[in-house]
């Protein structure tokens, strides 16, 4: 099948076969090619702020610990003791001087190097090499603006030329927010398993909005236009996904470049958004109307002498598996979600909630408050998702409807109809011109033996 790939996969022709989705082989090469090659995302900053703070994780299916050491270097190791295999730590997070293992109590420090066994002298006689057993670090970690990188491949391309400058650019000024403070991460994190293949949910978030108006979401906006029409602010729903403005679609770093690094995006570029968070913030109180305010006078900044003035940027995906959601608005957090590969037909869904650092405090309980009550596991948009893959994953299953392959041409041809002047390639939304980036990329990970 791995062989098969380039029948299967013909993004330029917006055909994908299932195969990918369900079958063992692939899954088992995709651990190789993508997860153990890719630069991953594996916490942020603050997570780990003092010596001894560490959150463990995943890299595609293999547990790490990220850790800050007592020089204050932050380390990933993989969760593994080296004696036998076992965890070394049992947590989500914490803070600890050193981890020690519960099978036979050997102990490592913070750097991940075995500092001891018991009944070392008596039982080992001397002899134990400590050097060579620490716990195996990753190759590089980079941090980038507090979100926290990591490869386990020491020939992976440096981490500035996976992130090719468009999508650098996209990464720093809308997702991360560097001009506006930056983010802050709200301590611990929600997570979820739902059936579907890892890269099924990552299509999805890197530009699927069609599924939001077409069908699985409906629902939700209907209640939101309700509540709007009853004149009743919304408190505890997921702001409106719609815009009376023009949104793109587009991809930065997969603008046929060559980028290794792809990453999808939906922008909104108009002046509604803004009026329409400042009609919530004079609800909220002059501090909520004075950031509303500054934010948009810096992100005009940030547009000038371009053509097109971005407001925001809804959703999104980092390569491979690290999707961005809920941009359009400061009233709203931030979700990162990772989709950890769970088997060929289950992913884990991680989901940290982030909102902007400097903004009033009323702006980010707003803003809290909707993440937990929208896009989450018991939200009201997530589980319509998760419905759609539970369906999918049963119908797709038997092998003989493998080979027939799914339609992924909207707007096929339209790739460039979108405005110049932004980095990136910004085409008309919806499309699915980020899906077949998504599978270019995919597949070039897949062939590179
Ligand atoms: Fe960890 Fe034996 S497996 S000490
Ligand atoms: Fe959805």
């Amino acid at each position: 099948t791995v062989d098969a790939l380039r029948e299967i996969v013909d993004w330029e022709h917006g055909l994908v076969a299932p195969a990918i989705h369900f079958d063992e082989e692939v899954y088992r090469v995709e651990a190789e090619r993508v997860f153990d090659r890719a630069w991953l995302v594996v916490g942020h900053e603050d997570m780990v702020r003092k010596p001894g703070d560490y959150i463990t994780n995943y890299m595609g299916e293999v547990p790490v610990i990220v850790v800050r050491d007592a020089q204050g270097e932050i380390r990933v190791l993989v969760n593994k003791c080296s004696h036998r295999g076992n965890q070394v730590c049992l947590f989500d997070r914490g803070n600890v001087k050193g981890f020690t293992c519960s099978y036979h109590g050997w102990s490592f420090g913070l750097d991940g190097a075995l500092t001891g066994a018991p009944m070392e002298q008596m039982l080992y006689r001397g002899e134990l090499d400590k050097a060579a057993w620490g716990l195996e670090p990753v190759a590089q970690v980079v941090n980038f603006h507090g979100l926290l990188f990591a490869t386990f491949d020491r020939s992976a391309p440096a981490f500035e030329s996976w992130l090719d400058a468009d999508a650098r650019w996209w990464l720093e000024n809308f997702v991360l927010s560097t001009p506006l403070g930056g983010l802050e991460m709200l301590p611990g994190w929600h997570r979820y398993r739902s059936p579907g293949n890892w890269k099924l949910v990552c299509e999805n978030f890197i530009g699927d909005d069609y599924h939001v108006y077409s069908a699985t979401h409906v629902s939700w906006l209907a209640m939101i236009q309700d509540f709007m029409e009853q004149g009743v602010r919304i408190p505890i729903i997921t702001y409106p996904g719609t815009t009376d403005g023009p949104m793109y679609e587009g991809s930065a770093g997969g603008n046929g470049r060559g980028a290794p690094m792809g990453m999808g995006m939906v922008v909104a570029d108009n002046d509604s958004l803004f009026k329409r968070d400042l009609a919530e913030a004079q609800e909220l109180g002059p501090e909520a109307v004075d950031w509303v305010e500054y934010r948009r006078e810096k992100l005009l900044e940030l547009a000038q002498g371009r053509p097109v003035k971005p407001y925001s940027f809804m959703n999104g995906l980092v390569y491979p598996n690290m999707a961005l959601m809920g941009f359009f608005s400061p009233m709203l957090g931030r979700h990162f979600q990772m989709f950890h590969p769970r088997g060929p037909v289950e992913h884990e869904c991680w989901q940290w909630t982030m909102v902007e650092r400097d903004a009033p405090q009323v702006v980010k309980d707003l803003a809290v408050q909707r993440v937990y009550q929208g896009q989450h596991g018991a939200g009201v948009i997530a589980p319509d998702d998760v419905e759609n893959f539970e369906r999918m994953v049963e119908a797709g299953k038997p092998a003989r409807s493998w080979r027939r392959p799914f339609h992924y041409g909207l707007q096929l041809g339209h790739e460039d109809e979108g405005p110049k002047g932004l980095p990136g390639n910004l085409g008309p939304n919806p499309s699915e011109v980020n899906q077949r980036q998504f599978y270019r990329f995919w597949l070039e990970m897949m062939e590179r033996s």
